[in-house]
C-alpha cells in the first residue's frame, strides 16, 4: 500500500477544489523508484494520471502506475485517462478502488486490460472515505451532508433563545473556516440568521481560498433584507430556500438584492422540504454541504436521517440554567446513534467526527434501556 498511500496523500492536495470530480492521486514507479507524481488539482484541469505520466516522461514506459481511483474512459472536459495510459506504454496499473460513476465503473479497467495492461484492483477503502462526497453524489445525486455543531458540555448551543453565544476557541474556529473552504455550500436555518446575523464566509487568507455558496432555509421569507448575508451576496452566491408561503413581493425584493430564491415543496410541517432542496442542489452539482444549525434545523435533519456525517465541537464548559438552546429542538425522542471516526484537540476544545449508524440499532437500544428496570 506504500505507493497507494503516497498517491492518496497527493490526492488530498485537491481537497475542496475538484468538485464535482473526485480527488485523485497517482504515482509512477519503475524499478522501485518513484519517477512521476500527479494529482487532480481542480475540475476541468488534467487528471492525476495525466499529470503523473507527464512528470514521468519517457520513464513511464513499462512502469507501474499506482492510482487511487479507476482511470476514466470517457471524453469529459478532458480526454480519457485510459488513452493516456495506453499511449505512455505503462506496463501495470494498480487501482485503489473502482469508480462509482456509471460512465466508468469497471469500464476503465476493462479497456486497459483489453490493451494488454495488467490491472490490479486493491479495494482500498480509505479512498472511498477520502472521496465520501463524490461516492454519495454518484449514488444518489444529492450532496454529502455534514452537520457541524458547537456545544457546551450540557448540550447547549446558545445560552438562551435570541442570545448570541460563542462557544468554540480560536483554534477550533479556524477548523470551521477550513471546512467552509472545503465544502461547496453552507446551510443554516433562518432562526440562526435572525439571532447571529452571520456572513458564513471562509475567513482564511492565502492563495486559492474559495467562498462557499450560502443557503438559508426560510419557508416564509423572514430573512431580513439588511442582514449581512444578503448584503454580502456579491461575494458568493446566496440561495434562499423557501416555499410558496413566501410572498411574490418578498421574493422580488430578495432577487433584486442579488439573492437566488428557490421555491421548494412544503414538508408535512409546512417547512422547506429538505429532500426537495437536496434534489435541487444535486442538479446544480453541489456535491458537499456543511450545515451549521441551529436547533430546529438540526432536529429536522438528524431525526429524518438526512445527514451523512456529524462534527461536534465540544467546548469544555457548562452553561447551566433552563433557558439554553439545545443541540436539537423538538419534544419527541428519536434516538440516533453515531460511530466515532476520529477526535482531535484544538487547545481546550475537542472536535469529534462521527457517522450516523444506518441500522435501527438506536431504536433497539432505546427499547432495551426502557425494558431494564432501574436503567
Ligand atoms: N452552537 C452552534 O453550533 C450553533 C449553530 C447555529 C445556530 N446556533 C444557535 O441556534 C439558535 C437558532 O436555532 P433555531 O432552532 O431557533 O433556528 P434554526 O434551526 O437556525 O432555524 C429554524 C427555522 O428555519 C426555518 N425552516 C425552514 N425549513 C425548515 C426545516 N425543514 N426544518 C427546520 N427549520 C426550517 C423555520 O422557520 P420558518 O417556519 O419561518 O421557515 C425554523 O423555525 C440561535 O441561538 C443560534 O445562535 C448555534
Amino acid at each position: 500500500m506504500k505507493y497507494l498511500d503516497m498517491a492518496a496523500d497527493l490526492a488530498e492536495l485537491g481537497r475542496g477544489r475538484t468538485n464535482p470530480n473526485p480527488m485523485v492521486g497517482a504515482v509512477v514507479v519503475k524499478n522501485h523508484v518513484v519517477v512521476g507524481k500527479g494529482y487532480h488539482e481542480k475540475a476541468g484541469s488534467p487528471h492525476a494520471e495525466v499529470n503523473a505520466l507527464k512528470d514521468a516522461g519517457p520513464k513511464a514506459r513499462g512502469a507501474t502506475l499506482f492510482v487511487t481511483l479507476e482511470p476514466c474512459c470517457f471524453q469529459g472536459r478532458t480526454p480519457p485517462c485510459t488513452e493516456a495510459i495506453i499511449e505512455a506504454a505503462i506496463g501495470e496499473v494498480v487501482v485503489g478502488i473502482t469508480d462509482p460513476n456509471p460512465e466508468v465503473s469497471g469500464e476503465g479497467i476493462r479497456i486497459l486490460r483489453d490493451a494488454g495492461i495488467s490491472v490490479n484492483v486493491v479495494g482500498f477503502r480509505k479512498i472511498a472515505r477520502q472521496n465520501e462526497a463524490y461516492f454519495k453524489y454518484m449514488r444518489e445525486k444529492k450532496p454529502f451532508t455534514t452537520l457541524k455543531i458547537a456545544t457546551s458540555l450540557d448540550g447547549k448551543i446558545a445560552e438562551a433563545k435570541g442570545v448570541k453565544t460563542r462557544l468554540s476557541g480560536d483554534k477550533a474556529e479556524v477548523e470551521v473556516h477550513k471546512l467552509r473552504n472545503e465544502y461547496q455550500a453552507i446551510m443554516v436555518g433562518v432562526g440562526t440568521v435572525l439571532v447571529d446575523d452571520p456572513v458564513l464566509s471562509c475567513r482564511l487568507t492565502g492563495k486559492g481560498i474559495r467562498q462557499p455558496t450560502r443557503i438559508i432555509v426560510d419557508s416564509r421569507g423572514r430573512l431580513p433584507i439588511d442582514s449581512r448575508i444578503v448584503e454580502t451576496s456579491p461575494m458568493s452566491n446566496v440561495i434562499l430556500a423557501t416555499t410558496d408561503k413566501m410572498t411574490k413581493k418578498k421574493i422580488e425584493a430578495m432577487e433584486k438584492s442579488g439573492v437566488e430564491v428557490v421555491v421548494c415543496r412544503q414538508n408535512d410541517k409546512g417547512k422547506v422540504d429538505i429532500e426537495d432542496l437536496y434534489e435541487h442542489l444535486g442538479k446544480r452539482e453541489i456535491t458537499s454541504l456543511l450545515v451549521e444549525g441551529g436547533s430546529r434545523l438540526n432536529e429536522e435533519l438528524i431525526s429524518n436521517n438526512m445527514i451523512d456525517k456529524l462534527i461536534i465541537l465540544l467546548a469544555p464548559m457548562i452553561i447551566g440554567g433552563k433557558k439554553g438552546v439545545p443541540i436539537v429542538a423538538g419534544k419527541e425522542a428519536f434516538w440516533q446513534t453515531f460511530e466515532i471516526s476520529s477526535h482531535r484537540y484544538f487547545d481546550n476544545d475537542l472536535v469529534i467526527e462521527m457517522y450516523p449508524k444506518k441500522t435501527n440499532e438506536s431504536r433497539v437500544r432505546g427499547e432495551a434501556r426502557q425494558a431494564i428496570p432501574g436503567v
